[in-house]
């Protein structure tokens, strides 16, 4: 696992947004994120775009999750959320932006639906993820299988209190969502993992220093090849190998790229 410490919440999204910006720039099958965490970096990429630095006319996406009962227009769905926050604001085809269907009476079958869908597109070679209060990720909660597939969770306590501010109420919050599982997540081939602000802190030192756990979903970060995790001073600052981190980005070769590959002509 690579973890990046930057000075502000800002400076996350400029690092993620240049990690990214080399695997859109290769027409990649995005993963996206929905919540606050990633939407700097989304203003980010757009700004890039309208600067005409960036194209993202070959790429497709994929959402972590989606609530269960919203209908699509929902202003709080995901499928609506991302493209008023940032797809509608790119060139990507509207048709390549994918999610789960949450208002699919059977989301059972929905979900076995939308694995495939991943599965028949190749893949995702970059997952944008945020991690909650409580270590979750996509809507994978604690003592979740750690192989799970996309799966229907009902969502914890808190996590329904994390996202009440975006509803008029927490009883408006549903009380499910379908997400992608960690089995799912893992398969994407670079994991780019964000998080800001001290309220993080904690998660983020179970999430990269605590033992791998299904009662901290993101440390199944542990198993994958290529993880990156950008955070900011107040996420990192629980980290007891903090300097290290410092001390691997300060002496990392030449040649390496953020995005796991080779820089061309360096060598
Ligand atoms: P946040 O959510 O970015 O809104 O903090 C992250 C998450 O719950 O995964």
């Amino acid at each position: 696992m690579e973890i990046l410490i930057r000075p502000t919440p800002e400076e996350v999204a400029v690092t993620a947004a240049d990690i990214l910006s080399a695997h859109i720039k290769r027409g990649a099958v995005l993963g996206l994120a929905t919540g606050s965490t990633p939407l700097a970096t989304y203003r980010q990429l757009i700004a890039r775009h309208r600067a005409g630095e960036l194209s993202f006319a070959g790429c497709r996406a994929f959402l972590l999750d989606e609530y269960v009962g919203l209908a699509p227009e929902h202003e709080q769905s995901y499928h609506y959320t991302i493209r008023n926050e940032f797809t509608a604001h790119i060139d990507i085809d509207d048709a390549a932006v994918h999610s789960p269907d949450g208002a699919d009476p059977r989301p059972w079958e929905a979900a076995e639906r939308y694995e495939r869908a991943i599965i028949d597109a190749g893949g995702v070679d970059v997952q944008l993820l945020g991690i909650g209060t409580n270590g979750h990720i996509g809507f994978n909660e604690p003592a979740g299988s750690l192989n799970s597939t996309t799966h229907m969770e009902t969502l914890h306590q808190q996590t329904v209190v994390d996202n009440s501010r975006f509803f008029d109420s927490e009883d408006e919050v549903p009380t499910h969502a379908l997400t992608q599982g960690l089995a799912t997540i893992r398969r994407a081939r670079h994991l780019v993992l964000l998080a800001t602000g001290l309220g993080k802190a904690e998660a983020v030192a179970k999430l990269a220093e605590g033992p791998l756990s299904a009662s901290c979903p993101a440390s199944s970060l542990q198993l994958h090849p290529q993880a990156t995790v950008v955070v900011d001073e107040e996420a990192a600052s629980h980290l007891v190998e903090k300097e290290y981190y410092r001390y691997i980005e300060a002496h990392r070769p030449a040649w390496q790229g953020y995005d796991g590959q080779p820089i061309e002509g360096v060598l």
